[in-house]
């Protein structure tokens, strides 16, 4: 090193140094900031800070004024000296109302409490800013899952989290990270799949967006991770249904995801409405505290869910009153509580610190969390709307990242004799109760709880049937049925059908959000199934369109369908991407990110276990079982081909120390420019613990590539990515055989301690 080397080198150093120094004395002078406050605090203002409230407790939405209610405005925020609110009445509000919203409680509350802690609001911006009118509105999680892209992921979080806080709000309930393994489950559409690898990439990648790397950057909100734990499974398959899950199960489906969340420095976590063995998880020390705590060591703010503290005494009966279920609640390890709509919580919280039945110290812990949350968001330096944060709202290259979305996301599943792409002079019928429908294109939390108020949508949003007329004007509509009962004219459909070359279907369910999306019957409605018998009497070639939140089973109808392309709820860009799938300006590259059900019994997921496979009886009962999806976890057809080759390990011995570097090319054989996704799976071939068939362990997709062009991916094994949950309930990898599957590729590796 030279001497000017020398010189800048200390010089960087020194910078470096200081820049250190600064954050430190910052953080030293908030933790201080921090103490004083608390020493300063009643013990009703700590219990304030726990508190959160929904606003429509103190608003009205009066036609499209919202009206706020200021004695009790007054009551809520100074009297009892609430410190977050949450959520809308009932629907989206403009930038302008939500600003001048926020700003008229957080200047009572400045000027009127007596430490004037700021208020922060919270908000449920689940696939976009979905509670601003005109925001953008990306696809639900099991589409950006299905996308297969991680860059598409952590932009979609960027841009919510842009114009979530250009709205005015720095914290956002999202995302779920829970895994979507029970078909039936109605938020199936809010989770990122079955697998759990999948679900924890996607989710650190929206965490980012989200999050960045300082909340207090205008361009970020602080997440929420939900629903810990376990909330995914119930028995029933219906919403904030008991679920039975062994710890063992707990550990290797559920909790990784969170953990991996925990590491990379989530800021908050929502707790399960559920229950688990028979404990309700608000309820649950072991979980909140033994786990997330000290096991996982969750440094955040632990909020409970909608109204479910109460709930320990009036749904789930393991508490005699309301007040044992804040004793419990609160001792198990909530810091914050989502109440949401009296002050009895409060009540109950002063009088249990009073009677010292909890302790003043306990108090203390959360309020230094939520405060620290405050201020980690940038609330003690401005507690107003922020006007840099506002030009952030609605950006041009907002509708593009939704449509990349949109479009990455949708999954080919089928296409008979490669119907698909259709040429833009053909005569097409589009029918079917999604054909001209914006609500099924948003699903839930789309401007309103449930999504399906029409009337807060964009007006020029284009549904499928304008998308595609667009494109072709050579359509006619015809609507046939709705999603769930009515004959709204099959044989108009059909007549219409006749004098097509085309029919395009579209299929699938309405919005809904949570318990009202509970069903029955995961087959898609009889009505839905009979309009495309009644078509296919034409023989006409059907393509039919699927936008819905969860596996809706079409056994029956599979048969007569040329094409089927699965396209989730895709958002205000899903009309556009699904006709230029359909016309071929789009070459479909999603992956299914869920194992699609052939019949409405079969919930078996892609990782299960070899007993599930198929077997074969022939003496002396003649009996036979496959797992037989109607199709698999992964899959996703394109307009192009692709091919693998030169697949390369660099040994076939796996040690802790020593990770496999594997590569391959893969090469777009065909004539359209499409991307790949190349997924890797292990099987264990005998372990202590029954291994599952295979396990998803790494994916990467492609670029666009040209046809004849090649592409060379390369992965790193570790032996924790053959790890999985022994029977001490602790991680392990074992000594012994493993396959690492890639594609058709099979290659057997050993795995040494
Ligand atoms: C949902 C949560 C949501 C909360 C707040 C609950 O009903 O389960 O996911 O974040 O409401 O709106």
């Amino acid at each position: 090193m030279n001497s000017n080397e020398k010189t800048y080198l200390k010089t960087f150093l020194s910078v470096v140094l200081v820049f250190v120094l600064q954050l430190d004395l910052l953080a030293q002078s908030e933790e201080k900031k921090i103490e004083d406050l608390i020493n300063q605090m009643t013990i009703e203002e700590k219990v304030g800070q726990m508190t959160n409230i929904a606003i429509g407790m103190i608003l009205e939405e009066k036609g499209d004024a919202i009206v706020l209610d200021y004695p009790k405005l007054r009551n809520v925020l100074i009297k009892n000296n609430v410190g977050s609110f949450q959520n809308v009445n009932n629907h989206a509000y403009t930038l302008k109302q939500w600003h001048e919203m926020i700003n008229e409680i957080q200047k009572i509350n400045m000027e009127e409490s007596r430490l004037k802690i700021p208020m922060l609001y919270a908000i449920d911006a689940v696939h976009g800013a979905n509670y601003t009118i005109g925001s953008t509105i990306f696809p639900h999680n099991l589409g950006i899952a299905a996308t297969r892209n991680l860059e598409i992921a952590k932009l979609s979080g960027e841009v919510t989290a842009k114009e979530v806080r250009a709205s005015g709000i720095r914290y956002n309930f999202s995302p779920v990270l829970d895994a979507g393994r029970h078909p039936l489950w109605p938020r199936i559409a809010e989770t990122f799949g079955e697998d759990i690898y999948l679900v924890k990439q996607m989710g650190l990648s929206v965490i980012e967006g989200y999050e960045g790397k300082n909340l207090k950057d205008v361009s970020h909100v602080a997440s929420c991770m939900k629903h810990f734990l376990g909330y995914s499974v119930p028995n029933s398959g219906k919403d904030r249904a008991p679920a039975y899950i062994p710890e063992i199960m707990l550990r290797e489906y559920f909790l990784p995801s969170f953990k991996a969340a925990v590491d990379a420095g989530a800021r908050t976590v929502m707790i399960n409405s559920g229950e688990i063995n028979g404990e309700p998880v608000h309820a649950s020390k072991y979980l909140l505290t033994t786990v997330l705590r000290d096991e996982l060591g969750f440094k955040g703010v632990i909020i409970s869910d909608w109204e479910d503290v109460k709930k320990l005494s009036t749904r789930h009966h393991v508490a005699s009153s309301y007040k044992e279920a804040v004793f419990q609640s609160v001792q198990a390890g909530i810091d914050l509580c989502i109440v949401p709509m009296d002050m009895d919580f409060s009540t109950y919280l002063v009088e249990l610190v009073k009677e010292k039945k909890i302790s003043e110290e306990k108090i203390n812990a959360s309020v230094r969390r939520i405060l620290k949350m405050k201020f980690d968001v940038g609330l003690f330096d401005q507690p107003y709307v922020e006007m840099e944060a506002v030009k952030n709202f609605g950006l041009p290259e907002y509708k593009k990242a939704a449509y990349d979305a949109a479009s990455e996301s949708i999954t080919l599943l089928k296409n008979d004799a490669g119907i698909l792409p259709l040429a833009k002079n053909k005569k097409i019928l589009v029918t079917g109760p999604g054909a001209k429908s914006l609500t099924t294109l948003h699903g839930a939390w789309t401007y309103t709880w449930q999504g399906t108020k029409e009337e807060f949508f964009a007006k020029d949003q284009p549904t499928i049937f304008t998308a595609i007329k667009s494109k072709n004007k050579n359509v006619v509509y015809q609507k046939g049925t709705d999603f769930t009962s009515n004959d709204l004219g099959i044989a108009k459909s059909v007549e219409m059908a006749k004098g097509a070359d085309y029919i395009v279907v579209c299929l699938g369910e309405d919005a809904y959000a949570e318990t009202p999306g509970n069903i029955e019957d995961l087959a898609l409605p009889e009505i839905q199934q009979r309009l495309v018998k009644a078509l296919s009497k034409t023989k006409k070639p059907i393509i039919a369109v699927l936008t819905q939140g969860r596996t809706r089973v079409i056994r029956e109808i599979e048969p007569l369908l040329s094409s089927i392309i699965m396209a989730y709820w895709p958002g205000s860009e899903g009309g556009n991407a699904i006709a230029d799938v359909i016309f071929g300006d789009v070459n479909p590259s999603g992956k299914l990110p869920v194992t699609y059900p052939r019949y409405s019994g079969s919930f078996t997921t892609y990782d299960h276990k070899f007993l599930e496979e198929a077997v074969e009886q022939v003496q002396p009962y003649k009996y036979s079982f496959e797992f037989n999806p109607q199709y698999e976890f992964g899959h996703g057809l394109s307009y192009t081909t692709f091919s693998n080759s030169d697949l390369k390990f660099s040994s076939d011995t796996l040690t802790c120390e020593k990770s496999i570097i594997i590569k391959v090319r893969v090469t777009n054989t065909g004539k359209k420019a499409g991307k790949e996704t190349i997924e890797i799976y292990s099987a264990d071939l005998v372990a202590s613990i029954t291994p599952s068939v295979k396990r998803l362990r790494k994916f990467q997709k492609t670029s666009l590539l040209a046809p004849g062009e090649t592409k060379e991916l390369e992965f790193t094994i570790t032996s924790e990515d053959l790890a999985f949950i022994g029977k001490d309930l602790k991680m392990v990898t074992e000594e012994g055989e493993f396959d690492i599957i890639i594609g058709k590729e099979k290659k057997r590796i050993f795995y040494k301690n």
